[in-house]
């Protein structure tokens, strides 16, 4: 049995880490799962409670900027950024010193991804323990984010020590990943720091991060294998198609069927007349969707009988391009239009 630790017990938790146990941390985007990141055998115990593969490299999180000189010089534009949107949503990754980090922890490059998150129990937390935290999204891997202690719970518990108990997360997805260490800064992971917002420092900033079109075939292997993904199968939909989907639930009478909208989306297509449907709220837009869809993705998982998840398309505008990002690998890249 894990503990849940309250923001009171924190050194409990920071005891724990100091002993190469894992604890999940809460942040302003999703839980950690947490370990001393100058611990090898700690950052190993993070892989095998994911069951994730070990050469996917970890984000080293630090209470300040001075907790990553340590093991990486910052340079004038990274140090800009970070007085921007430190502590925030905003992962930098940056050459680091030689043998500064464990490669378990880098994956082997001579690169890392530093973040300092907003939430001040997580910034107690390792200035009590002292050392830096490794942590990925602390759920199963291929499952959704965790954004609430109980999602931690359902994946992780018995594999950890605890977690660090702070209510629900504020974003819902995960940090912008920014490679610092190229020729021009380059955006791997969309999040709730945009482009636009990057680019309020940075002259050029590119966003080479991978979207796989709707008939393209994935390149590299592990980009077929579903992420934040539940049981049912999603289904991507665009704003016209809904009375369509309308018309397919009506035919699917005898199925239980997922539904994630707005609120004025699902009033203005009526689909409160179908009896089969189990509606959960996006809100009133993309923010709001980003910060429910894995929460919401879980609560249909505890639902045996739904097989099908139909969910809103946004813009790729703002967090709608974080949204679009994580809402496509849960789908697995499927469109209603691909239903038949
Ligand atoms: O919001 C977040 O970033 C959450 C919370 C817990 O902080 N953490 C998180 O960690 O999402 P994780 O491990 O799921 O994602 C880290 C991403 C991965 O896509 C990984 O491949 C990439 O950052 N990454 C880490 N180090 C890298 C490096 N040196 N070069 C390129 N990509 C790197
Ligand atoms: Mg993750």
């Amino acid at each position: 049995m894990s503990k849940l630790f309250s923001k009171e017990e924190i050194n409990e938790a920071a005891k724990a880490i100091n002993e190469g146990k894992l604890v999940s941390f809460p942040t302003e985007t999703v839980y950690g799962l947490g370990a001393d990141a100058t611990n090898p055998e700690a950052v190993k115990k993070v892989y095998a409670a994911k069951g994730r593969p070990s050469d996917n490299p970890l984000i080293v999180h630090v209470a300040d900027q001075a907790g990553v000189e340590k093991f990486a010089n910052i340079d004038e534009q990274s140090k800009a950024l970070m007085d921007k949107f430190w502590p925030g949503p905003l992962t930098i990754i940056l050459p680091i010193k030689p043998n500064a980090l464990a490669p378990v922890v880098t994956g082997g490059l001579n690169t890392a991804a530093f973040r300092n998150p907003d939430n001040a129990a997580t910034i107690k937390l390792i200035q009590e323990a002292g050392v830096p935290l490794v942590g990925p999204s602390a759920n199963t891997s291929g499952k959704p984010s965790p954004t609430k202690p109980e999602h931690v719970m359902h994946d992780l518990d018995g594999k950890i020590a605890g977690v660090l108990d702070d209510g629900e997360t504020k974003i819902g997805v995960e940090s912008t990943v920014l490679d610092m260490s190229g020729k021009i800064p380059s955006i791997l992971r969309p999040g709730a720091i945009t482009v636009d917002d990057l680019k309020e420092i940075l002259p050029e900033v590119q966003t080479d991060h991978h979207q796989v079109g709707k008939d393209e075939v994935p390149k590299a292997p592990g980009m077929k294998y579903k992420h934040y993904a539940p049981n049912a199968q999603v289904y991507i939909v665009e704003d016209s198609e809904w009375p369509e989907v309308g018309q397919w639930i009506a035919k699917h009478a005898n199925q239980i069927v997922g539904v994630m909208t707005t609120d004025a989306t699902f009033r203005n297509n009526k689909l409160d007349s179908y009896d089969n449907i189990r509606y959960m709220s996006l809100g009133d837009g993309p923010e709001s969707a980003s910060h429910r869809l894995f929460d919401e993705l879980r609560t249909f998982d505890q639902n045996l009988l739904i097989n099908v998840i139909f969910s809103q398309k946004f813009d790729r505008i703002g967090i709608g391009e974080a949204y679009m990002n994580r809402l496509q690998k849960s789908a697995g890249n499927t469109y209603f239009s691909d239903i038949n």
